[in-house]
């Protein structure tokens, strides 16, 4: 018989998201997504990357119901969702879209978060509670009472975030996070993603930014005309040379180095994959010239 501790890891590598060979025909007849089949694990935290109109937004739009696949089916937690409406679904998945005017509406920037609560049947206390709680994590506070379309490009994102983070759904999706934000925006965005997976949390990222996934995403699937081309170890799938020209992406700065390093001579360092592991290569080498003197 199963002990209670190996259930309980059986249960954490279920996904809880399932792609069962799953396509998509917008009305105008594009066909967007082509035979995808997927699973998601519980507390992954992976990237889709792929060129524009690869098909990257259409599929995560299918995981809240706002796009209905034309063939296959998709599983959350165990269940086809093609039955749940999308205010069923919203609570399990929180997509934060690229473009955050799309999603605000509200005429202040506290109203944009109680709105977003209001589906959650919550007591009136716990909704103020959690208004206040998100608008200080956010360093939203000081806009409290201004209009979502007076702030800035960076703060509007912000107020994106918050307002789908405040509702604290299991599945988290973001659509190009980076894109146009600064160090510090980055900086924020990086510590939110950690902050959400240690407390279990399922995410998934679409992203250009290579070094950004390189860096922190363990896992990256690349998309190319509606279909799935590689699913994998970011530092894997994001080193092949192959698979970045088709998708029109660069090679990670340190594979670049690497190679330009092993083109001079130096061959054993293309196992070299993280920046800390190049500095240790890099020092042994050094080292070992000097001492050689
Ligand atoms: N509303 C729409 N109507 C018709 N075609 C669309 C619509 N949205 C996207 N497409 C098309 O579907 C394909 C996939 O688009 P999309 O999912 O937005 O790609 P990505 O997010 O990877 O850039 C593209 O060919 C795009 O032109
Ligand atoms: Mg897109």
């Amino acid at each position: 018989m199963k002990n209670k501790i190996e259930m309980m890891q059986e249960i954490k590598d279920l996904p809880v998201v399932i792609f069962n060979e799953i396509g998509y025909s917008y009305p105008n007849g594009t066909e967007a997504l082509k035979d995808i089949s997927l699973n998601i694990f519980k507390g992954e935290l992976m990237g889709i990357m792929g060129k524009n109109g690869a098909g990257k937004t259409t599929l995560i739009r299918t995981l809240n119901g706002l796009i209905r696949p034309t063939y296959g089916s998709i599983y959350i937690e165990n269940e086809n969702i093609s039955s749940k409406s999308i205010a069923t679904l919203s609570k399990k998945v929180g997509i934060i879209f690229q473009n955050p005017f799309h999603q605000l509406f509200a005429n202040s920037v506290e109203e944009e978060i109680k709105f977003s609560l209001k589906s959650l049947n919550l007591h009136k206390e716990e909704i103020q509670m959690r208004v206040d709680q998100v608008l200080q994590e956010f360093s939203l506070e000081k806009y409290r009472n201004r209009s979502p379309l007076n702030l800035s490009g960076g703060e509007s994102k912000k107020l994106a975030l918050a307002s789908i983070i405040c509702r604290d759904p299991e599945i988290l999706v973001f659509d190009e996070p980076t894109l146009g934000q600064d160090a510090k925006e980055i900086e924020f965005f990086i510590n939110l993603i950690k902050k959400e997976r240690k407390i279990g949390k399922t995410i998934i990222i679409i992203t250009h930014n290579v070094e950004f996934a390189y860096d922190y995403l363990p896992r990256t699937i690349l998309m190319a005309d509606g279909q799935i081309i590689s699913d994998g170890p970011t530092k894997k799938v994001l080193n092949n040379e192959f698979l970045i020209k088709q998708t029109s992406l660069i090679l990670p700065q340190i594979r670049q180095f690497s190679i330009a390093l092993q083109q001079t001579g130096y061959r054993d360092v293309e196992d070299v994959l993280t920046k800390n592991d190049m500095i240790n290569y890099l020092s042994n080498l050094i080292q070992h010239k000097a001492s050689n003197i």
